[in-house]
């Protein structure tokens, strides 16, 4: 299977540093970054480097079971590291589908007392089952399976530099 670029890593660059621009200036007093493994590893090294303001880092990992059924479950893999409570807690994605994991980890922090916010770097709003949609977006895309820049397909393509999508 070969990649076709969708997007550039210079639209990335370019995006990347508009997005830190505006979280910049809605978190004057920083925040905590949390990313979600492992798709999210790259965006949020990029994010983070680009911020203005002081950013703690930490990261969760969620196992989602799809099976027939249409609501994915979901349980975490690796919980944060650092305090919740009282936090600004910026949850750093890839991809936003469903919708599940997000809301599902949105959840999670705000039950822990956290308030919450949701980065992702695309949107594929077609596939929602949930109402939820990021704070701060990327690029919002059609319903493409994509990979490149931290996303996969059976781990493989993560470290292409650009986001492209598969064709036989
Ligand atoms: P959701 O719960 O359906 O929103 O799932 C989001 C997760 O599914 C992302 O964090 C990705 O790991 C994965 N995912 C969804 N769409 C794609 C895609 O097009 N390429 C690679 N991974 C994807
Ligand atoms: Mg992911």
């Amino acid at each position: 299977m070969s990649s076709i670029p969708l997007i550039t890593e210079n639209q990335i660059k370019e995006k990347i540093q508009e997005l830190a621009g505006i979280i910049s200036s809605d978190y004057p007093g920083g925040l905590t970054a949390c990313g979600v493994l492992k798709g999210a590893f790259i965006f949020m090294s990029d994010l983070v480097r680009s911020l203005q303001v002081p950013a703690s880092c930490d990261f969760v990992k969620v196992a989602s079971y799809k099976g027939k059924a249409s609501s994915g479950k979901i349980s975490l893999e690796l919980g944060p590291s650092l305090p919740t409570e009282q936090k600004k807690i910026l949850l750093v994605e890839d991809i936003i589908d469903t919708g599940l994991t997000l809301s599902w980890l949105k959840d999670y922090f705000s039950k822990r007392g956290a308030e919450v916010k949701i980065c992702a770097l695309l949107d594929k709003p077609s596939k929602r089952k949930i109402d939820i949609s990021p704070d701060y977006t990327g690029f919002t895309i059609e319903d493409y399976f994509v990979v490149g820049y931290g996303l996969d397909y059976n781990e493989e393509y993560r470290s292409l530099p650009y986001i492209g999508y598969l064709k036989e």
